[in-house]
């Protein structure tokens, strides 16, 4: 089992003789280790516990896990191997809540399901999921283009959490516009900042920026305004777990903090995603569920605990971005300028969907 992917440097999400290989993002920098997932069950849990996370990445390792569920429901039911495979599917649905690129690569994955007959669908949809990975990354590289066409050469840049390789199917959305910008006319500064709790800008964007020689300087989330308020920064650039029909974005808890910063000392703010991140289901930002994690995340680190036993936290994983405060949404379908339901659908409509 298993395709060919053109990967860049990090390959952080594969499929290998019948098991799902995944970086585990909760160890990096500081240990490079695989988790093997065997099954459908364990892919899940991979998502559930973070092991991979970002909203392509939680995409295309779904489907992988959906190959992983399709060739075990064949080996147990043969040609009834569709009905076996319900649970599996609602294991992965129900994996992470907010990344609605979990749903778009199940839909999509459905679909392919869908046309097969009762042989063995294991070669048939190990197609379809490695055809999904390319086409992120074929995504990425597109919009890391559209991105860096609005920079200003040696541009100051600050982002947020981690949208990098980890992150998806590989080369990323905001960091790919980093990425693209660096290689078409450099870049002078990329802040990025810390993104607690689970520190994926102190630890995994740092790790990518310094792994590609390019300049990280890691900053604590509290400190953004001030970096802003010194005029530092030419662009802010983050990703996307979804986004409503309106263009309301929800991504990494900090982000809309950051947005009201940005609007506020006049600094572009871009939100860089693939239109799989698009819900269009979804009339707004209110209609997007927020995933709230295990308050432990906030009250210990690594397992020691550093407030008092008393205290409680509040540990939501996503904000919500109102569009108004979105300068452009980059998508690989086009650059979408103060994107609101019109601009949206405009978009959709170009490319015929
Ligand atoms: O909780 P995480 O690490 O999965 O959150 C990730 C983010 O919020 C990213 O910004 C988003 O998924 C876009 S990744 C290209």
């Amino acid at each position: 089992m298993g395709g060919e992917v053109q990967y860049d440097r990090v390959r952080a999400i594969e499929l290998r003789d019948g098991a799902v290989y995944l970086l585990d993002q909760r160890v990096l920098p500081s240990e490079v280790r695989y988790e093997v997932c065997q099954d459908a069950t364990q892919v899940a849990s991979a998502i559930t516990d973070m092991v991979v996370r970002g909203a392509p990445a939680i995409g295309v390792t779904a489907a992988y896990g959906v190959v992983l569920a399709a060739a075990s429901a064949f080996g147990a039911a043969g040609p009834q191997w569709r009905p076996a495979m319900a649970a599996d599917m609602e294991r992965l649905r129900r994996s992470r809540p907010t990344a609605v690129n979990l749903h778009w690569a199940l839909a999509r994955m459905e679909e392919v399901m869908e046309r097969l007959g009762p042989d063995d669908p294991t070669a048939a949809m190990t197609a379809a999921a490695t055809r999904l990975h390319a086409d992120d990354i074929e995504a990425n590289r597109r919009m890391g283009a559209l991105g860096a066409a609005l920079l200003p050469a040696q541009a100051r840049l600050l982002t947020h959490c981690n949208t990098g390789a980890l992150a998806t199917g590989g080369y990323g959305t905001a960091l790919g516009v980093v990425r693209a910008a660096a290689a078409r006319n450099g870049v002078a500064a990329v802040y990025a900042d810390e993104t607690r709790p689970w520190l994926q800008g102190a630890r995994l964007t740092a790790w990518e920026l310094v792994t590609e020689g390019l300049p990280a300087t890691i900053l604590a989330d509290g400190a953004a305004g001030a970096l802003l308020k010194r005029g530092d920064i030419d662009a802010v650039l983050v990703g996307a777990d979804r986004i409503a029909a309106n263009g309301d974005t929800a991504n990494k808890i900090g982000t809309y903090g950051l947005a009201v910063l940005a609007r506020h000392h006049g600094v572009p703010f871009y939100v860089v995603a693939p239109t799989s991140t698009i819900d269009r289901a979804c009339k707004d930002g209110s209609g997007i569920p927020i995933e709230e994690r295990d308050p432990l995340e906030v009250l210990a680190f690594r397992g020691v605990r550093h407030s008092p036993e008393q205290a409680q936290a509040w540990n939501p994983v996503f904000d919500v971005t109102p569009a108004a405060l979105v300068d452009a949404l980059i998508t690989e379908a086009g650059v979408v300028e103060h994107p609101d339901a019109r601009g949206i659908a405009a978009l959709f409509e170009r490319v015929g969907r």
